[in-house]
C-alpha cells in the first residue's frame, strides 16, 4: 500500500507554505503542520460546498473542548486545502492503554466523556444542512424523523453495494429487512442532538491525564439525531481492525448503559446500521487501502447480531 505521495506536500508548498510537516494521512485527507500554529488539510474527495458547510458548523459549535476552526479554504490545482488552527493534545490512539490492561478503562471513559458532552448539544440549522458520506443532499429534512432519515440513508447505501454484502454475509437479505424494522421501532428520547458520526481514537486529542482536550474531524457522518448512534459507532470504531473489537464493543456498551442510560439492544441496532453505512465508504480512496466490507461482514455474522437480526 502506498501512503506517501510527493504531490501532496508540493500542493501545500504552492500555497506559500515552505516546509509543511506531515502529521497524518487519513481516509479523507492529509494533514500538515505549518510554521504559525496552523495546519493545512488537503482534502481528497470533498467539494468546496461541503467544506463551507463544515466551516459554518464549526463556527457555531460550543463544546467544553477545542474543535476545528477553518480559517481559509484554497482551491489548488488538484485538491482543496483548508488552513486551520492547530489544536492542542495528542491523538488518543497514540497514548491509550491497551484493552484488557488495568488502566484501559481510562481510555474508554475518555471516549465516553466526549460522547456525553456531544449528547447535550441541540442540533443547529447548520447541522441539519450537513450532507453525509458522498451524498449531495442534506441527510435530514427539518420535519423528518431521525429514524426515517437514517433508514433512508441505510437503504441508499445498501443499494450501492448490497450485491457485495450478499456474498459475504449469511442470510443478508433477511438480516437487512429485520434491521430496517428494528430501526423504525426505535423512538429516541433525544432525536435532535449533535451526532459527530466518526468518534474515533484519532479524532480525540487528549492531555497527559487522558482527558479530552480537542475533538476534530466532524463531517463524514455528522447528523442531527440520536446521541446513542454516536455511542454505538464509537465503540465499533475504537479498534475497528482489532481481533478484540467485539469485546471492546461489549465493554463500551456496559459503560454506555451505566453512564448514559443507553439501551444495549438499541446500541446493537445502531451499530449494525453504522457498519452498513461505512462498509464501502472508502472505496474511492486514492491510496487503494482496504475495503471495509469484510469488517462489516464480520460484525453481521457475529452471534450477537445473528440473534438480533432473525
Ligand atoms: N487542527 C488540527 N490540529 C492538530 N492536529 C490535527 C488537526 N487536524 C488534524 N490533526 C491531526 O491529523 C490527524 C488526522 O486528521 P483528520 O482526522 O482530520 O483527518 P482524516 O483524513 O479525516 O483522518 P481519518 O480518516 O484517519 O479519520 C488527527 O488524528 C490529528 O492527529
Ligand atoms: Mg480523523
Amino acid at each position: 500500500m502506498q501512503y506517501t505521495n510527493d504531490a501532496i506536500p508540493e500542493h501545500v508548498r504552492t500555497l506559500g507554505h515552505e516546509d509543511p510537516e506531515l502529521l497524518a494521512i487519513g481516509m479523507q485527507g492529509a494533514v500538515f503542520r505549518l510554521s504559525d500554529h496552523r495546519v493545512a488539510k488537503v482534502w481528497f474527495h470533498s467539494p468546496r460546498t461541503e467544506l463551507e458547510r463544515l466551516q459554518t458548523l464549526y463556527a457555531g459549535l460550543r463544546l467544553p473542548f477545542h474543535t476545528p476552526e477553518i480559517l481559509e479554504i484554497h482551491e489548488g490545482s488538484r485538491w482543496l486545502v483548508t488552513i486551520e488552527a492547530e489544536l492542542p493534545g495528542r491523538p488518543l490512539h497514540e497514548v491509550a492503554p491497551a484493552f484488557d490492561t488495568p488502566t484501559w478503562p481510562a481510555a474508554r471513559d475518555c471516549v465516553i466523556d466526549v460522547l456525553a458532552e456531544l449528547a447535550t448539544v441541540q442540533a443547529s440549522p447548520a447541522l441539519f444542512a450537513m450532507t453525509v458520506l458522498d451524498e449531495t443532499e442534506p441527510f435530514r429534512r427539518a420535519e423528518q424523523s431521525w429514524t426515517d432519515a437514517l433508514s433512508g440513508l441505510l437503504a441508499r447505501r445498501v443499494a450501492t453495494y448490497g450485491d457485495q454484502l450478499d456474498q459475504v454475509v449469511d442470510k443478508f437479505e433477511t438480516k437487512f429487512d429485520c434491521l430496517q424494522q428494528l430501526l423504525r421501532q426505535i423512538e429516541p428520547e433525544n432525536g435532535h442532538r449533535l451526532v459527530h458520526g466518526d468518534v474515533t481514537a484519532g479524532n480525540i486529542l487528549v492531555d497527559e491525564q487522558l482527558r479530552p482536550v480537542s475533538v476534530l474531524d466532524f463531517g463524514l457522518l455528522s447528523m442531527a439525531g440520536d446521541p446513542a448512534f454516536d455511542g454505538a459507532s464509537a465503540a465499533a470504531l475504537y479498534a475497528l481492525w482489532s481481533p478484540d473489537t467485539r469485546s471492546i464493543e461489549a465493554d463500551f456498551d456496559a459503560a454506555l448503559a451505566a453512564r448514559l442510560g443507553y439501551s444495549t439492544d438499541e446500541l446493537l441496532v445502531y451499530r449494525a446500521v453504522h457498519a452498513l453505512l461505512i462498509g464501502n465508504a472508502h472505496d474511492a480512496d486514492p491510496f487503494g487501502r482496504d475495503s471495509g466490507v469484510p469488517l462489516t461482514a464480520n460484525l453481521l455474522n457475529d452471534r450477537r447480531y445473528v440473534a438480533l437480526l432473525t
